[in-house]
């Protein structure tokens, strides 16, 4: 499964500058785990993190000046940091999977000089085979929609040290020089006609550039739940869906893929599923007369079964969670914003391990990603994976890793739990 080892995100609301993990300018910091967990006092910029990959994903899928005015985000004067200069910019650290060779993604958006937004600069880059360490050469170098991209799976350019701008213009000069024509076999040159739209979204289309076509593939696939009880207690019409929704409103669209996909196995994956969620016995489907779906769960207690509508908002959370978490494909990204609320302090150790378990599997889990503000969460939690984010003198966010706390690391290895540790007030600023 890809991995992120790492972002970097600059001037998007109160995140100035914040790296986690490991990214290419900041190679000395170590890659992100399979589950990361972001605590932190009110209005510090946990759901700002949440938001940023939300907005990375909406820019791919429609453009850059549609995704500032979705989710209430409200334009970018509203997302740009106040009081900061220079674009927004994102710079993202991914492996296709374990062995592959790390790929840097970079993007900065900017007003143009009408005020609207656009994408000033993209590039991707990749080391270069068979080498562990040294320069990158970059594949896809975007500026002001204009640019060059290399095809195939090993071709790029290597842009020295201190050479930030690539100099486009010299470079087509050289190649005509060279063979004749601007264009040559490994390279193309590209010009967008809408600087709103990035560049991987219309070249991850084309066949011959497979490295864009798997990251754009990859952001395509998050998952950022936007789950709520309500929206899963209504009655969709019977229908199978092969996954679960933002806002989980085709859970049982959802139940009835699975049931006539994996019929041997779903029972089991249900069955598995009751057995975590206290007081249920059995969780089934049926259809309703006039063709609806509905889901089924015994409660202990009571022969007659009580459908999704008449449960109770958590255990629907929970069910919907294991469900998503039981996905025979999974994306690759997963992001869940305080997923504690409305469940029993209990089950969250429980669902603190269950997504930890799946984002360790790392042939077929998804990376996890979630924010929290509860500490029975966070006991299940190793240091390395929880993240504190602060509110700075300055009025932006900075983050730290639990990890890099000695006294902290120190204590857990103990036996002492991390979120006994951040409720006595070890992990936020002493
Ligand atoms: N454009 C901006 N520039 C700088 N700071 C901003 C900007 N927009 C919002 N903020 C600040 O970002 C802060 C972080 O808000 P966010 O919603 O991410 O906090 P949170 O950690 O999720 O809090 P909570 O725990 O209450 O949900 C807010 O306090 C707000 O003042
Ligand atoms: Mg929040």
């Amino acid at each position: 499964m890809a991995r992120i080892e790492g972002i970097r995100i600059k001037n998007f609301r109160a995140l100035r500058d914040v790296t986690l993990g490991k990214v290419w300018s900041q190679q000395e910091f170590r890659p992100l785990t399979p589950m990361t967990a972001v605590i932190g006092k009110n209005g510090v910029g946990k759901s700002t993190l949440f938001d940023a990959f939300g907005f990375l994903a909406d820019c791919l899928r429609s453009g850059v000046e549609e995704a500032f005015d979705a989710r209430g985000r409200g334009g970018f004067e509203h997302v740009k940091s106040k009081g900061s200069a220079g674009p927004i910019e994102f710079e993202v650290y991914y492996k296709e999977d374990g062995n592959a060779r790390p790929i840097t993604y970079e993007i900065s958006i900017d007003q143009d000089s009408s005020g609207r937004p656009y994408v000033q600069k993209e590039r991707l880059r990749q080391r270069r085979k068979g080498q562990k360490h040294g320069w990158p050469l970059s594949f896809l170098i975007l500026n002001e929609g204009t640019g060059v991209v290399w095809r195939g799976e090993t071709e790029g350019q290597q842009i020295d040290e201190g050479q930030t701008q690539f100099d486009l213009v010299s470079y087509l000069d050289k190649r005509k020089l060279a063979e004749g024509n601007e264009e040559s076999r490994e390279t193309e040159v590209v010009e967008l006609d809408d600087k709103r739209k990035l560049g991987i979204a219309t070249l991850g289309a084309l066949k011959h550039h497979p490295r864009i076509s798997a990251f754009r593939r990859f952001i395509e696939g998050w998952y950022l739940s936007y789950f709520t009880p309500d929206a899963a207690k209504s009655l969709p019409l019977a229908g199978p869906q092969r996954h679960l929704n933002i806002h989980g409103d085709n859970l049982g669209n959802v139940v009835q893929f699975m049931e006539r996909e994996y019929a041997g196995k779903f029972k089991s994956i249900l069955d598995r599923i009751a057995t975590k969620i206290p007081g249920i016995r059995k969780i089934s489907t049926t259809k309703s007369d006039d063709g609806r779906l509905l889901l089924r769960f015994n409660d202990k207690g009571f022969q007659d079964p009580f459908y999704a509508q008449q449960m109770s908002d958590g255990t629907l959370k929970v069910f919907a969670y294991l469900l998503l978490l039981e996905d025979p494909e999974p994306p690759p990204f997963l992001c869940v914003e305080e997923p504690e609320n409305g469940l029993y302090h209990k089950l969250l150790e429980t669902l603190a391990r269950e997504f930890r378990a799946h984002a360790m599997n790392s042939r077929s889990g998804s990376q996890v990603f979630v924010t929290t503000h509860q500490p029975y969460f966070v006991d299940a939690l190793d240091p390395e994976e929880v993240w504190v984010v602060e509110k700075g003198s300055d009025g932006y966010s900075h983050v730290k890793r639990a990890s890099d706390d000695p006294i902290v690391t120190g204590m857990v290895k103990e036996g002492l739990p991390l979120g006994g540790l951040w409720y006595s007030d070890y992990l936020d600023a002493r």
